[in-house]
C-alpha cells in the first residue's frame, strides 16, 4: 500500500468535496423531503436491505450513505476526506436520517474494524472508488474479512475502458496501468455533470474550481477486480456491464438517455462505460482472510532459482515488452538463461518461500528488474531498487522507451534520463532511454 500517495488524496479531496457540496443546494431539505441519491442499478445488486448491517466503503458526502439507511440499512460510512465525513455526519443530523461515519484511510479501517470483529450483511462501493486504492488485493481481502458468512458485496464502477479515453473520446491512456497516474488534483466533475450529479438541482457555487493538490489514480482493470475478488475467496454471482455512465458526464457530447444515464454522442459506437459485481462471503468460509502480504524477504539469488526466474522474466517481459514479438522474446530467453543470469550480481524478492521478483544488476546498472505481473503494484520492484540502492548508491537503467509503465516507475523513484538511443543493444529499432538516480 501506497500510503504518501493516499495522503495526497486526503487533501485533494478536502478541496474538491467542498467544491462538489457547493453545487448541490440545500442537502438536508433533500433528504427532510423524501430524496435518494441512488440509481436502480445498485439497489437491484443490493437487494432488501431491511434492518441489515450495511458497510458503505469510500461514502464521501453521505448522500448514497443516507439513501441506503432510508432503505432500512444501519449503515456505517467510511471515507478518508475529513470534509466529507464532517460533510456527511452534518447531513446525518440535519436531515434526521441515523449512520455513522468514520473517517480512516480504508485499509487502516478495515484492519480495526477485523480487530474487533466487526461484520456485515452488505458492503457496497460505488462510482469512482477503487481508482484511489494502491492495493487491490488488500481491499479485496478487506472486503471478504468484514462480510458475515452468506453476506454480498454489491459494486457498481465506471468502467476501466472508458478510462482509456481524454475528454475528447481520443485514446490517450493504457488500459489498466501498473503504475499509479499523477493528476494535478480531484477535479470539479459535479460541475461538468450539472444536474447529473445534483439530484437536488444544480448551483452556480465555486466558480472555476482548481485544485491546489495533486491526486494520484489506480486504474484498475476488469479482470484485476475479479481476480482480486476470487483470490480473496469470494464467489463472483454476476459481473453486469452498462453502455452509459449514471450521472457523470466523463467526456464531450454525452447525453441523457433518460432517469441520468448518460450515453456517449450518437456517433459513436456503444462502450461500455460502467460495471457492476456481486459476489458473496461463502457460508462455509468462517476464517477471515490475512489482511496483511505475507513479508516479502529480498536474498542473494541461487542456482536453483534459475528455472523460476526465467519463468517470472518470460511473463513480465510479455506484459512490458509485447512490441518485441514472441519470437524475440523467446531468443532474449535463452540469452537470460545462459548469459545475463549467471554475469549479474542477481537479488530475489521472495513471498512464502517462492520467487516472486528479481533485480540484476552489473556493476551500478541494473541490468534486469522483473516481477511476477500479478502482484505488479504491491512494492516488489520498489523494494528490489531501494536494495541495490542501499548496497550501491547511485544506480542507472535502460529502459526500453515503448514501456512506458516502466519509464514512469523509474522515474517516480527519483530516476533521471540521462541519454537516449533510438536502437537496442542488439542494434534493433526500439528506442532505449538511460536513466540515472544519484546516491
Ligand atoms: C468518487 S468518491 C466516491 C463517491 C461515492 N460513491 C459517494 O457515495 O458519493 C471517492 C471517495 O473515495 C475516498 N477515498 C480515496 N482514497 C481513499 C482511501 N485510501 N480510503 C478511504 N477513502 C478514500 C475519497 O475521499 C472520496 O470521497
Amino acid at each position: 500500500m501506497q500510503n504518501d500517495l493516499h495522503e495526497a488524496n486526503r487533501l485533494s479531496w478536502n478541496a474538491a468535496t467542498a467544491a462538489h457540496n457547493s453545487h448541490k443546494g440545500d442537502q438536508g431539505a433533500f433528504f427532510c423531503n423524501g430524496g435518494s441519491t441512488l440509481y436502480p442499478e445498485e439497489i437491484e445488486l443490493l437487494g432488501d436491505l431491511a434492518g441489515l448491517d450495511l458497510l458503505h466503503l469510500q461514502c464521501n458526502s453521505g448522500q448514497d450513505s443516507l439513501s441506503l439507511a432510508r432503505l432500512g440499512a444501519k449503515v456505517t460510512g467510511v471515507d478518508i476526506s475529513d470534509e466529507a465525513i464532517a460533510f456527511a455526519t452534518r447531513l446525518s443530523s440535519e436531515s434526521g436520517i441515523a449512520a455513522t461515519f468514520e473517517r480512516a484511510d480504508l485499509f487502516h479501517w478495515f484492519e480495526g474494524a477485523q480487530a474487533r470483529g466487526a461484520v456485515f450483511d452488505r458492503v457496497f462501493a460505488s462510482y469512482g472508488t477503487i481508482c484511489w486504492l494502491s492495493d487491490l488485493g488488500l481491499w479485496a481481502r478487506g472486503v471478504a474479512s468484514l462480510l458475515k458468512p452468506g453476506g454480498r458485496f454489491a459494486f457498481i464502477e465506471f468502467h476501466p475502458f472508458a478510462m482509456v479515453f481524454d475528454e475528447t473520446w481520443t485514446p490517450r491512456y493504457d488500459y489498466a496501468p501498473r503504475e499509479p497516474i499523477s493528476e494535478p488534483g480531484v477535479g470539479d466533475y459535479v460541475a461538468a455533470s450539472g444536474a447529473g450529479l445534483a439530484p437536488n438541482g444544480y448551483e452556480q457555487g465555486v466558480v472555476d474550481f482548481r485544485n491546489p493538490h495533486p491526486s494520484f489514480e489506480f486504474n484498475w482493470g476488469i479482470a484485476d477486480v475479479v481476480q482480486a475478488l476470487i483470490d480473496a475467496g469470494l464467489k463472483v454471482e454476476c459481473l453486469r456491464e452498462y453502455p452509459y455512465a449514471n450521472g457523470w458526464v466523463g467526456f464531450e457530447g454525452m447525453r441523457d438517455s433518460g432517469g441520468g444515464r448518460m450515453l456517449p454522442p450518437e456517433t459513436m459506437p456503444s462502450i461500455p462505460l460502467m460495471y457492476a459485481i456481486a459476489a458473496t462471503k461463502p457460508e462455509a468460509m468462517t476464517q477471515a482472510p490475512a489482511l496483511k502480504r505475507p513479508e516479502t524477504i529480498i536474498r542473494p539469488y541461487r542456482a536453483e532459482d534459475r528455472d523460476r526466474l526465467v519463468a517470472i522474466w518470460l511473463s513480465a517481459s510479455r506484459i512490458g515488452h509485447p512490441f518485441l514479438g514472441e519470437e524475440r522474446l523467446l531468443a532474449q530467453l535463452e540469452m537470460v538463461r545462459d548469459t545475463y543470469l549467471p554475469m549479474a550480481d542477481n537479488w530475489v524478492a521472495e513471498i512464502d518461500g517462492s520467487p516472486v521478483g528479481f533485480i540484476g544488476l552489473i556493476d551500478r546498472f541494473i541490468g534486469g528488474l522483473f516481477v511476477v505481473p500479478e502482484i505488479h503494484g504491491a512494492g516488489i520492484g520498489r523494494g528490489l531498487i531501494e536494495h541495490a540502492a542501499r548496497r550501491l548508491g547511485h544506480l542507472d537503467v535502460g529502459v526500453y522507451a515503448d514501456n512506458a509503465s516502466a519509464v514512469e516507475f523509474y522515474r517516480r523513484r527519483g530516476f533521471v534520463e540521462t541519454s537516449r538511443q533510438e536502437t537496442d543493444d542488439e542494434g534493433l529499432p526500439f528506442a532505449v532511454i538511460h536513466m540515472a538516480r544519484a546516491s
